[in-house]
Protein backbone atom coordinates (compact mmCIF):
# COMPACT_ATOMS: atom_id res chain seq x y z
CA UNK A 1 0.00 0.00 0.00
CA UNK A 2 1.16 3.64 0.38
CA UNK A 3 3.17 5.04 -2.59
CA UNK A 4 1.70 5.51 -5.69
CA UNK A 5 -2.12 5.09 -4.57
CA UNK A 6 -4.36 6.88 -6.38
CA UNK A 7 -6.50 9.28 -4.29
CA UNK A 8 -9.50 11.03 -4.87
CA UNK A 9 -10.76 14.37 -4.03
CA UNK A 10 -13.57 16.20 -3.61
CA UNK A 11 -14.11 19.75 -2.37
CA UNK A 12 -16.88 20.62 0.51
CA UNK A 13 -17.37 23.21 3.14
CA UNK A 14 -17.72 22.94 7.01
CA UNK A 15 -19.38 26.12 8.27
CA UNK A 16 -18.57 28.13 11.27
CA UNK A 17 -21.52 30.72 11.57
CA UNK A 18 -22.40 31.75 8.64
CA UNK A 19 -19.14 31.56 7.23
CA UNK A 20 -17.96 28.76 5.01
CA UNK A 21 -14.51 26.93 5.55
CA UNK A 22 -13.34 24.74 2.46
CA UNK A 23 -12.80 20.97 3.42
CA UNK A 24 -10.77 18.64 1.21
CA UNK A 25 -12.35 15.22 1.23
CA UNK A 26 -9.59 12.70 0.69
CA UNK A 27 -10.23 8.84 -0.55
CA UNK A 28 -8.23 6.11 -0.12
CA UNK A 29 -8.11 2.99 -1.41
CA UNK A 30 -5.68 0.55 -0.36
CA UNK A 31 -5.35 -3.28 -0.81
CA UNK A 32 -5.38 -4.96 3.06
CA UNK A 33 -8.02 -5.59 5.16
CA UNK A 34 -11.43 -4.37 4.10
CA UNK A 35 -12.41 -1.51 5.82
CA UNK A 36 -14.14 1.79 5.79
CA UNK A 37 -13.11 4.71 8.09
CA UNK A 38 -13.39 8.11 8.38
CA UNK A 39 -10.92 10.44 10.13
CA UNK A 40 -10.65 14.19 10.27
CA UNK A 41 -12.72 15.08 13.69
CA UNK A 42 -16.08 13.97 12.63
CA UNK A 43 -19.13 14.42 14.40
CA UNK A 44 -21.66 11.75 15.10
CA UNK A 45 -23.22 12.31 11.95
CA UNK A 46 -20.19 12.48 9.77
CA UNK A 47 -19.57 9.31 11.11
CA UNK A 48 -22.81 7.60 10.17
CA UNK A 49 -21.87 9.14 6.45
CA UNK A 50 -20.31 5.20 6.04
CA UNK A 51 -23.84 3.55 6.60
CA UNK A 52 -25.34 5.68 4.39
CA UNK A 53 -22.89 5.98 1.29
CA UNK A 54 -22.71 2.16 1.63
CA UNK A 55 -26.44 1.40 1.61
CA UNK A 56 -26.40 4.09 -1.52
CA UNK A 57 -24.12 2.83 -3.36
CA UNK A 58 -25.83 -0.99 -2.83
CA UNK A 59 -28.82 0.60 -4.06
CA UNK A 60 -27.50 0.95 -7.22
CA UNK A 61 -26.52 -2.28 -7.32
CA UNK A 62 -22.33 -1.58 -6.40
CA UNK A 63 -20.80 -2.53 -3.79
CA UNK A 64 -18.17 -1.00 -2.04
CA UNK A 65 -14.45 -2.67 -2.53
CA UNK A 66 -12.92 -5.28 -0.57
CA UNK A 67 -10.38 -2.55 0.42
CA UNK A 68 -8.89 -0.55 3.11
CA UNK A 69 -10.60 2.36 2.18
CA UNK A 70 -10.11 5.46 4.65
CA UNK A 71 -11.85 9.22 4.08
CA UNK A 72 -10.00 11.97 5.09
CA UNK A 73 -11.37 15.42 6.00
CA UNK A 74 -8.44 18.07 5.89
CA UNK A 75 -7.60 20.30 7.60
CA UNK A 76 -7.36 17.70 10.63
CA UNK A 77 -8.23 20.23 12.91
CA UNK A 78 -11.09 21.79 12.27
CA UNK A 79 -14.88 20.15 13.69
CA UNK A 80 -16.73 18.60 11.08
CA UNK A 81 -20.47 18.46 11.57
CA UNK A 82 -23.71 17.84 9.94
CA UNK A 83 -24.86 15.29 7.06
CA UNK A 84 -23.79 17.13 3.72
CA UNK A 85 -20.58 15.38 3.77
CA UNK A 86 -21.66 12.22 2.54
CA UNK A 87 -21.86 13.40 -1.28
CA UNK A 88 -18.74 14.51 -1.23
CA UNK A 89 -17.45 10.99 0.46
CA UNK A 90 -20.00 9.06 -2.26
CA UNK A 91 -18.44 10.70 -5.20
CA UNK A 92 -14.89 10.33 -3.97
CA UNK A 93 -15.65 6.73 -3.83
CA UNK A 94 -17.55 6.54 -7.14
CA UNK A 95 -13.96 8.25 -8.73
CA UNK A 96 -11.81 5.88 -7.07
CA UNK A 97 -13.76 3.39 -8.24
CA UNK A 98 -13.38 5.00 -11.75
CA UNK A 99 -17.56 5.00 -12.13
CA UNK A 100 -16.85 8.72 -12.92
CA UNK A 101 -14.23 10.55 -13.74
CA UNK A 102 -11.80 12.24 -11.52
CA UNK A 103 -11.93 15.17 -13.77
CA UNK A 104 -16.04 15.57 -13.58
CA UNK A 105 -15.79 16.53 -10.08
CA UNK A 106 -13.05 18.53 -9.32
CA UNK A 107 -13.84 21.40 -10.91
CA UNK A 108 -16.84 21.29 -8.14
CA UNK A 109 -17.68 21.63 -4.98
CA UNK A 110 -20.27 19.44 -3.45
CA UNK A 111 -22.59 18.96 -0.61
CA UNK A 112 -25.52 16.33 0.07
CA UNK A 113 -26.96 13.69 2.02
CA UNK A 114 -27.59 10.67 1.14
CA UNK A 115 -30.80 8.49 1.67
CA UNK A 116 -30.30 4.71 1.98
CA UNK A 117 -32.27 4.46 -1.42
CA UNK A 118 -29.45 6.33 -3.32
CA UNK A 119 -31.55 9.80 -3.48
CA UNK A 120 -29.62 13.40 -2.50
CA UNK A 121 -31.96 14.76 0.08
CA UNK A 122 -31.58 18.55 1.18
CA UNK A 123 -28.97 20.16 3.74
CA UNK A 124 -28.95 23.76 5.00
CA UNK A 125 -26.02 26.09 3.56
CA UNK A 126 -26.14 25.79 0.30
CA UNK A 127 -26.11 29.29 -0.32
CA UNK A 128 -23.05 30.40 1.57
CA UNK A 129 -21.35 27.32 -0.14
CA UNK A 130 -22.51 28.31 -3.84
CA UNK A 131 -21.27 31.53 -2.86
CA UNK A 132 -17.60 29.81 -1.69
CA UNK A 133 -18.03 28.13 -5.00
CA UNK A 134 -18.12 31.14 -7.05
CA UNK A 135 -15.06 32.74 -5.00
CA UNK A 136 -12.73 29.70 -5.47
CA UNK A 137 -14.76 29.98 -9.82
CA UNK A 138 -16.31 26.52 -9.53
CA UNK A 139 -19.32 25.01 -9.75
CA UNK A 140 -21.39 23.29 -7.29
CA UNK A 141 -23.08 19.90 -6.66
CA UNK A 142 -26.07 19.67 -4.49
CA UNK A 143 -29.26 18.04 -4.15
CA UNK A 144 -32.45 19.08 -6.44
CA UNK A 145 -33.98 20.59 -3.23
CA UNK A 146 -31.47 23.16 -2.90
CA UNK A 147 -30.78 23.83 -6.46
CA UNK A 148 -32.65 27.29 -6.38
CA UNK A 149 -31.14 28.43 -3.44
CA UNK A 150 -27.67 28.39 -5.43
CA UNK A 151 -28.78 30.55 -7.96
CA UNK A 152 -28.87 33.35 -6.06
CA UNK A 153 -24.92 32.98 -5.19
CA UNK A 154 -24.63 34.19 -9.22
CA UNK A 155 -23.28 33.01 -12.70
CA UNK A 156 -22.05 29.32 -11.23
CA UNK A 157 -22.60 25.87 -12.72
CA UNK A 158 -24.91 24.05 -10.51
CA UNK A 159 -25.60 20.54 -10.80
CA UNK A 160 -28.83 20.29 -8.54
CA UNK A 161 -29.55 16.42 -8.65
CA UNK A 162 -32.60 14.50 -7.30
CA UNK A 163 -30.48 10.98 -6.53
CA UNK A 164 -26.66 9.63 -7.51
CA UNK A 165 -28.21 7.69 -10.44
CA UNK A 166 -29.15 10.99 -11.78
CA UNK A 167 -25.71 12.65 -11.26
CA UNK A 168 -23.39 9.67 -12.63
CA UNK A 169 -25.58 9.48 -15.97
CA UNK A 170 -25.22 12.97 -16.16
CA UNK A 171 -21.75 12.52 -16.32
CA UNK A 172 -22.03 9.45 -18.68
CA UNK A 173 -24.01 12.49 -21.16
CA UNK A 174 -26.75 10.04 -21.07
CA UNK A 175 -28.94 12.65 -19.08
CA UNK A 176 -28.40 15.94 -18.72
CA UNK A 177 -29.41 17.96 -15.33
CA UNK A 178 -31.40 21.02 -15.95
CA UNK A 179 -30.29 24.18 -14.32
CA UNK A 180 -32.99 25.02 -11.71
CA UNK A 181 -35.73 27.49 -12.12
CA UNK A 182 -35.64 31.08 -9.84
CA UNK A 183 -38.09 30.13 -7.34
CA UNK A 184 -40.94 32.99 -6.30
CA UNK A 185 -39.57 34.54 -3.34
CA UNK A 186 -42.03 36.05 -1.10
CA UNK A 187 -44.34 33.20 -1.03
CA UNK A 188 -42.01 32.33 1.67
CA UNK A 189 -43.12 35.15 4.01
CA UNK A 190 -46.58 35.30 5.97
CA UNK A 191 -48.53 37.95 5.41
CA UNK A 192 -48.76 39.45 8.98
CA UNK A 193 -52.21 41.47 8.28
CA UNK A 194 -53.15 45.11 7.69
CA UNK A 195 -52.63 48.05 10.36
CA UNK A 196 -56.41 49.02 8.41
CA UNK A 197 -57.85 46.12 10.90
CA UNK A 198 -57.12 47.25 13.92
CA UNK A 199 -59.69 49.48 15.26
CA UNK A 200 -58.94 53.01 17.14
CA UNK A 201 -55.44 52.49 19.31
CA UNK A 202 -54.22 55.60 17.24
CA UNK A 203 -51.75 56.61 19.57
CA UNK A 204 -50.03 52.83 19.38
CA UNK A 205 -50.55 53.16 15.71
CA UNK A 206 -48.99 56.46 15.94
CA UNK A 207 -45.59 54.92 18.34
CA UNK A 208 -45.50 51.71 15.57
CA UNK A 209 -44.76 54.03 12.67
CA UNK A 210 -42.69 56.11 14.58
CA UNK A 211 -40.59 52.62 15.45
CA UNK A 212 -40.62 51.40 12.17
CA UNK A 213 -39.70 55.11 10.76
CA UNK A 214 -36.29 54.83 13.43
CA UNK A 215 -35.55 51.25 13.62
CA UNK A 216 -36.41 52.07 17.58
CA UNK A 217 -37.34 49.30 19.81
CA UNK A 218 -40.82 49.15 20.98
CA UNK A 219 -42.10 47.96 24.18
CA UNK A 220 -46.46 47.79 24.63
CA UNK A 221 -47.86 47.05 27.99
CA UNK A 222 -51.74 47.18 28.05
CA UNK A 223 -54.32 44.30 29.48
CA UNK A 224 -55.40 41.42 27.39
CA UNK A 225 -56.97 41.83 24.45
CA UNK A 226 -56.05 45.22 23.75
CA UNK A 227 -54.23 44.57 20.22
CA UNK A 228 -50.69 44.62 21.26
CA UNK A 229 -50.04 41.28 19.43
CA UNK A 230 -51.70 42.41 16.41
CA UNK A 231 -49.89 45.78 16.32
CA UNK A 232 -46.57 43.96 16.92
CA UNK A 233 -47.67 41.62 14.02
CA UNK A 234 -48.14 44.52 11.45
CA UNK A 235 -44.66 46.00 12.02
CA UNK A 236 -42.80 44.03 9.05
CA UNK A 237 -45.52 45.38 6.72
CA UNK A 238 -44.62 49.04 7.30
CA UNK A 239 -40.84 48.45 7.56
CA UNK A 240 -39.15 49.03 3.43
CA UNK A 241 -38.24 46.02 2.17
CA UNK A 242 -34.71 44.63 2.39
CA UNK A 243 -31.75 45.73 0.20
CA UNK A 244 -29.99 43.34 -2.56
CA UNK A 245 -27.15 43.18 0.23
CA UNK A 246 -29.35 42.58 3.15
CA UNK A 247 -31.75 39.82 1.64
CA UNK A 248 -28.96 37.91 1.29
CA UNK A 249 -27.61 38.31 4.65
CA UNK A 250 -30.73 37.29 5.81
CA UNK A 251 -31.17 34.09 3.40
CA UNK A 252 -27.89 32.97 3.98
CA UNK A 253 -28.68 32.61 8.10
CA UNK A 254 -32.35 30.85 7.29
CA UNK A 255 -29.94 28.44 4.55
CA UNK A 256 -27.54 27.51 7.02
CA UNK A 257 -29.87 26.50 9.39
CA UNK A 258 -31.73 24.70 6.87
CA UNK A 259 -35.36 26.58 6.89
CA UNK A 260 -35.14 27.92 3.16
CA UNK A 261 -37.95 25.67 2.44
CA UNK A 262 -38.24 27.88 -1.14
CA UNK A 263 -35.29 28.44 -2.02
CA UNK A 264 -36.46 31.75 -2.52
CA UNK A 265 -34.20 35.23 -1.51
CA UNK A 266 -35.93 36.44 1.41
CA UNK A 267 -36.50 40.06 0.63
CA UNK A 268 -39.56 41.36 2.94
CA UNK A 269 -38.22 41.53 6.74
CA UNK A 270 -38.16 38.73 8.48
CA UNK A 271 -40.88 38.49 11.94
CA UNK A 272 -39.97 35.77 14.42
CA UNK A 273 -42.10 35.79 17.27
CA UNK A 274 -40.59 32.81 19.71
CA UNK A 275 -42.57 31.42 22.79
CA UNK A 276 -41.88 32.60 26.42
CA UNK A 277 -40.65 29.01 27.02
CA UNK A 278 -38.32 29.56 24.57
CA UNK A 279 -34.74 28.07 25.58
CA UNK A 280 -31.32 30.20 25.77
CA UNK A 281 -29.98 27.90 22.75
CA UNK A 282 -33.42 28.06 20.14
CA UNK A 283 -33.36 32.15 20.75
CA UNK A 284 -29.60 33.16 20.97
CA UNK A 285 -28.34 30.63 19.44
CA UNK A 286 -25.49 27.39 20.17
CA UNK A 287 -26.80 23.90 21.44
CA UNK A 288 -25.65 20.47 20.47
CA UNK A 289 -25.30 21.05 16.91
CA UNK A 290 -24.69 24.73 16.46
CA UNK A 291 -27.75 26.47 14.84
CA UNK A 292 -28.76 30.13 14.18
CA UNK A 293 -31.09 31.32 17.17
CA UNK A 294 -34.53 33.44 16.81
CA UNK A 295 -32.55 36.88 17.08
CA UNK A 296 -30.50 35.66 14.28
CA UNK A 297 -33.54 34.24 12.37
CA UNK A 298 -34.73 37.82 12.88
CA UNK A 299 -31.68 39.37 11.50
CA UNK A 300 -32.61 42.47 9.78
CA UNK A 301 -35.92 42.46 10.21
CA UNK A 302 -38.62 42.12 13.65
CA UNK A 303 -37.91 39.66 16.99
CA UNK A 304 -41.18 39.99 18.70
CA UNK A 305 -41.09 38.86 21.89
CA UNK A 306 -45.23 38.47 23.55
CA UNK A 307 -45.50 37.93 27.59
CA UNK A 308 -42.37 39.84 27.63
CA UNK A 309 -42.01 38.93 32.01
CA UNK A 310 -42.82 35.37 30.89
CA UNK A 311 -39.45 34.84 29.09
CA UNK A 312 -36.83 33.07 31.73
CA UNK A 313 -34.50 35.96 32.91
CA UNK A 314 -31.36 34.30 31.83
CA UNK A 315 -32.29 33.91 28.48
CA UNK A 316 -33.63 37.49 28.33
CA UNK A 317 -30.30 38.79 29.73
CA UNK A 318 -28.85 36.87 27.39
CA UNK A 319 -30.41 39.44 24.65
CA UNK A 320 -29.00 42.22 25.72
CA UNK A 321 -25.34 42.41 24.45
CA UNK A 322 -26.96 41.04 20.80
CA UNK A 323 -29.07 43.94 21.06
CA UNK A 324 -25.98 46.16 21.73
CA UNK A 325 -23.64 44.80 19.21
CA UNK A 326 -25.79 43.22 16.33
CA UNK A 327 -24.62 40.13 16.68
CA UNK A 328 -24.20 36.99 18.37
CA UNK A 329 -21.46 34.67 19.86
CA UNK A 330 -21.98 31.24 21.28
CA UNK A 331 -19.38 29.17 22.75
CA UNK A 332 -18.16 25.83 21.17
CA UNK A 333 -16.14 23.41 22.77
CA UNK A 334 -12.75 25.01 20.95
CA UNK A 335 -13.91 28.30 19.44
CA UNK A 336 -16.47 31.02 19.40
CA UNK A 337 -19.33 31.35 16.39
CA UNK A 338 -20.87 34.39 15.23
CA UNK A 339 -24.42 35.25 13.45
CA UNK A 340 -25.72 38.13 12.80
CA UNK A 341 -28.13 39.57 14.75
CA UNK A 342 -29.70 43.18 13.88
CA UNK A 343 -33.31 43.09 15.10
CA UNK A 344 -35.68 45.38 15.68
CA UNK A 345 -37.06 44.07 19.37
CA UNK A 346 -40.80 44.97 20.20
CA UNK A 347 -42.19 43.27 23.37
CA UNK A 348 -45.40 43.06 24.94
CA UNK A 349 -46.30 42.57 28.28
CA UNK A 350 -49.38 42.90 30.70
CA UNK A 351 -48.58 45.45 33.20
CA UNK A 352 -49.53 42.53 35.90
CA UNK A 353 -49.78 38.96 36.17
CA UNK A 354 -53.56 39.02 36.19
CA UNK A 355 -53.31 42.10 33.10
CA UNK A 356 -55.95 44.24 34.41
CA UNK A 357 -53.41 46.56 36.96
CA UNK A 358 -55.14 50.75 36.55
CA UNK A 359 -58.05 49.16 35.87
CA UNK A 360 -60.22 49.76 39.06
CA UNK A 361 -63.00 47.27 37.92
CA UNK A 362 -61.41 44.53 36.84
CA UNK A 363 -57.81 44.56 38.90
CA UNK A 364 -57.28 41.73 41.32
CA UNK A 365 -57.34 42.19 45.21
CA UNK A 366 -53.49 42.36 45.29
CA UNK A 367 -53.03 45.47 42.94
CA UNK A 368 -50.66 47.32 42.97
CA UNK A 369 -48.10 45.10 44.42
CA UNK A 370 -49.13 42.28 41.89
CA UNK A 371 -47.57 44.68 38.93
CA UNK A 372 -44.74 45.61 41.13
CA UNK A 373 -43.80 42.40 41.41
CA UNK A 374 -44.74 41.41 37.58
CA UNK A 375 -43.07 44.32 36.07
CA UNK A 376 -39.85 43.56 38.60
CA UNK A 377 -39.05 40.70 36.55
CA UNK A 378 -37.64 42.68 33.60
CA UNK A 379 -33.96 44.17 34.51
CA UNK A 380 -33.12 47.85 34.01
CA UNK A 381 -30.51 47.56 31.41
CA UNK A 382 -33.28 45.56 29.25
CA UNK A 383 -35.97 48.38 29.40
CA UNK A 384 -33.27 50.94 28.64
CA UNK A 385 -32.87 49.15 24.87
CA UNK A 386 -36.38 50.06 24.59
CA UNK A 387 -35.85 53.73 23.20
CA UNK A 388 -40.18 53.60 22.69
CA UNK A 389 -42.59 52.51 25.84
CA UNK A 390 -46.07 52.97 25.43
CA UNK A 391 -49.08 52.00 27.08
CA UNK A 392 -52.01 50.06 24.69
CA UNK A 393 -55.11 50.52 26.90
CA UNK A 394 -57.91 48.28 26.22
CA UNK A 395 -59.80 49.19 23.02
CA UNK A 396 -63.02 51.57 23.37
CA UNK A 397 -65.88 50.16 22.88
CA UNK A 398 -67.79 52.60 20.56
CA UNK A 399 -64.49 52.18 18.76
CA UNK A 400 -64.96 48.78 18.16
CA UNK A 401 -68.45 49.26 17.21
CA UNK A 402 -66.92 50.77 13.96
CA UNK A 403 -66.10 49.47 10.55
CA UNK A 404 -62.39 49.68 10.16
CA UNK A 405 -61.21 52.84 8.32
CA UNK A 406 -57.89 53.51 9.75
CA UNK A 407 -54.92 54.16 6.94
CA UNK A 408 -53.37 51.01 5.39
CA UNK A 409 -50.15 49.90 5.70
CA UNK A 410 -48.79 50.75 2.58
CA UNK A 411 -49.70 54.39 3.42
CA UNK A 412 -48.19 54.27 6.28
CA UNK A 413 -45.02 53.02 4.81
CA UNK A 414 -44.71 55.55 2.28
CA UNK A 415 -44.44 57.54 4.95
CA UNK A 416 -41.54 55.94 6.60
CA UNK A 417 -39.98 55.03 3.73
CA UNK A 418 -39.08 58.94 3.63
CA UNK A 419 -37.92 59.07 6.92
CA UNK A 420 -35.40 56.53 6.16
CA UNK A 421 -34.45 58.08 3.38
CA UNK A 422 -33.85 61.16 5.04
CA UNK A 423 -31.86 59.10 7.71
CA UNK A 424 -29.52 57.45 5.50
CA UNK A 425 -28.11 60.50 3.56
CA UNK A 426 -27.41 62.05 7.23
CA UNK A 427 -25.88 59.19 8.30
CA UNK A 428 -24.08 58.49 4.95
CA UNK A 429 -20.62 58.78 6.55
CA UNK A 430 -21.61 57.56 10.03
CA UNK A 431 -21.77 53.81 8.92
CA UNK A 432 -25.28 53.29 10.44
CA UNK A 433 -28.54 54.11 8.53
CA UNK A 434 -30.97 54.84 11.46
CA UNK A 435 -31.94 56.81 14.48
CA UNK A 436 -31.47 53.96 16.59
CA UNK A 437 -28.24 53.51 15.77
CA UNK A 438 -27.01 56.74 16.46
CA UNK A 439 -24.82 57.28 19.77
CA UNK A 440 -25.09 60.59 21.91
CA UNK A 441 -22.31 62.43 19.96
CA UNK A 442 -23.67 61.50 16.78
CA UNK A 443 -27.62 62.65 17.82
CA UNK A 444 -26.48 65.98 19.11
CA UNK A 445 -24.66 66.89 16.10
CA UNK A 446 -28.45 65.67 14.18
CA UNK A 447 -30.86 66.91 16.16
CA UNK A 448 -30.17 70.65 15.56
CA UNK A 449 -31.89 71.43 18.70
CA UNK A 450 -33.34 75.58 19.12
CA UNK A 451 -33.60 77.17 22.14
CA UNK A 452 -36.53 76.25 22.62
CA UNK A 453 -36.59 72.82 22.35
CA UNK A 454 -33.21 72.43 24.18
CA UNK A 455 -35.03 74.51 27.07
CA UNK A 456 -37.94 71.64 27.20
CA UNK A 457 -35.41 68.64 27.01
CA UNK A 458 -33.58 70.28 29.78
CA UNK A 459 -36.60 70.76 32.01
CA UNK A 460 -37.67 67.45 31.30
CA UNK A 461 -34.62 65.66 32.06
CA UNK A 462 -34.27 67.70 35.18
CA UNK A 463 -37.92 67.07 36.42
CA UNK A 464 -37.51 63.29 35.28
CA UNK A 465 -34.58 62.54 36.62
CA UNK A 466 -33.12 61.49 33.22
CA UNK A 467 -29.81 59.62 32.65
CA UNK A 468 -27.67 60.22 30.12
CA UNK A 469 -29.24 57.56 28.01
CA UNK A 470 -32.75 58.15 28.97
CA UNK A 471 -31.52 62.06 27.76
CA UNK A 472 -30.55 60.54 24.04
CA UNK A 473 -33.09 58.26 23.94
CA UNK A 474 -35.84 61.15 24.28
CA UNK A 475 -33.55 63.40 21.76
CA UNK A 476 -33.49 59.80 19.38
CA UNK A 477 -36.65 59.29 19.22
CA UNK A 478 -37.74 63.16 18.68
CA UNK A 479 -35.19 63.31 15.58
CA UNK A 480 -37.39 60.33 13.99
CA UNK A 481 -40.80 62.20 14.84
CA UNK A 482 -38.78 65.59 13.01
CA UNK A 483 -37.91 63.22 10.55
CA UNK A 484 -41.49 61.89 9.70
CA UNK A 485 -42.25 65.44 9.68
CA UNK A 486 -39.95 66.07 7.47
CA UNK A 487 -38.49 68.35 9.74
CA UNK A 488 -33.97 69.57 9.39
CA UNK A 489 -34.48 70.39 13.10
CA UNK A 490 -35.87 69.00 16.09
CA UNK A 491 -38.33 71.14 17.27
CA UNK A 492 -40.06 71.68 20.45
CA UNK A 493 -43.05 69.92 19.77
CA UNK A 494 -40.96 66.59 18.69
CA UNK A 495 -39.64 66.68 21.94
CA UNK A 496 -42.89 66.92 23.86
CA UNK A 497 -44.27 63.98 22.15
CA UNK A 498 -41.31 62.17 22.16
CA UNK A 499 -41.56 62.76 26.04
CA UNK A 500 -44.98 60.48 25.90
CA UNK A 501 -43.32 57.19 25.30
CA UNK A 502 -41.24 56.77 27.60
CA UNK A 503 -43.71 56.85 30.47
CA UNK A 504 -44.09 53.19 31.66
CA UNK A 505 -46.31 52.68 35.14
CA UNK A 506 -42.57 50.67 36.42
CA UNK A 507 -40.28 53.95 35.70
CA UNK A 508 -41.75 55.48 39.30
N1 LIG B 1 -57.99 47.57 18.06
C1 LIG B 1 -58.57 46.43 17.66
N2 LIG B 1 -59.29 46.41 16.53
C2 LIG B 1 -59.85 45.27 16.12
N3 LIG B 1 -59.78 44.09 16.78
C3 LIG B 1 -59.08 44.05 17.90
C4 LIG B 1 -58.42 45.21 18.40
N4 LIG B 1 -57.80 44.90 19.54
C5 LIG B 1 -58.04 43.59 19.75
N5 LIG B 1 -58.80 43.07 18.77
C6 LIG B 1 -59.27 41.68 18.69
O1 LIG B 1 -58.88 41.05 19.87
C7 LIG B 1 -58.05 39.93 19.61
C8 LIG B 1 -56.90 39.89 20.59
O2 LIG B 1 -55.97 40.87 20.30
P1 LIG B 1 -54.45 40.67 20.61
O3 LIG B 1 -54.11 39.24 20.60
O4 LIG B 1 -53.66 41.53 19.72
O5 LIG B 1 -54.42 41.22 22.10
P2 LIG B 1 -53.20 41.33 23.08
O6 LIG B 1 -53.15 42.75 23.51
O7 LIG B 1 -52.00 40.79 22.46
O8 LIG B 1 -53.68 40.45 24.29
P3 LIG B 1 -52.82 39.58 25.34
O9 LIG B 1 -52.29 40.54 26.35
O10 LIG B 1 -53.82 38.66 25.93
O11 LIG B 1 -51.77 38.90 24.57
C9 LIG B 1 -57.57 40.10 18.19
O12 LIG B 1 -57.43 38.88 17.54
C10 LIG B 1 -58.67 40.92 17.56
O13 LIG B 1 -59.66 40.08 17.01
MG1 LIG C 1 -50.91 39.06 22.88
Amino acid sequence: MGAGELTARVTTVAFAGIETIPVDVQVQMASGLPAFSVVGLPDKAVSEARERVRSALSAMGLALPPKRITINLAPADLLKEGSHFDLPIALGILAEMDVIGHDDIERFLVLGELGLDGSITKVGGVLPAAMEAGMQECGIICPEANGAEALWAGDLEILAAPSLVALINHFKGTQILPRPIRRDADAFNDFHGDLRDIKGQESAKRALEIAAAGGHNLLMSGPPGSGKSMLAARLPGILPDLDARQALETTVIHSVSGMLPEGGLIRTRPFRQPHHSASMPALVGGGHRVKPGEISLAHNGVLFLDELPEFQRNVLDALRQPLETGQVSVARANAHVTYPARVQLVAAMNPCRCGYLGDNELACTRAPRCGEEYQARLSGPLLDRFDIQIEVPAVKPEDLDLPAKGETSQAVRERVFLARELQMLRYKNENISTNAEADGETLQNAAGLDADSRGLLQDAARQMKLSARGYHRILRVARTIADLSGSGAVKRGHIAEALNYRQMVYRR
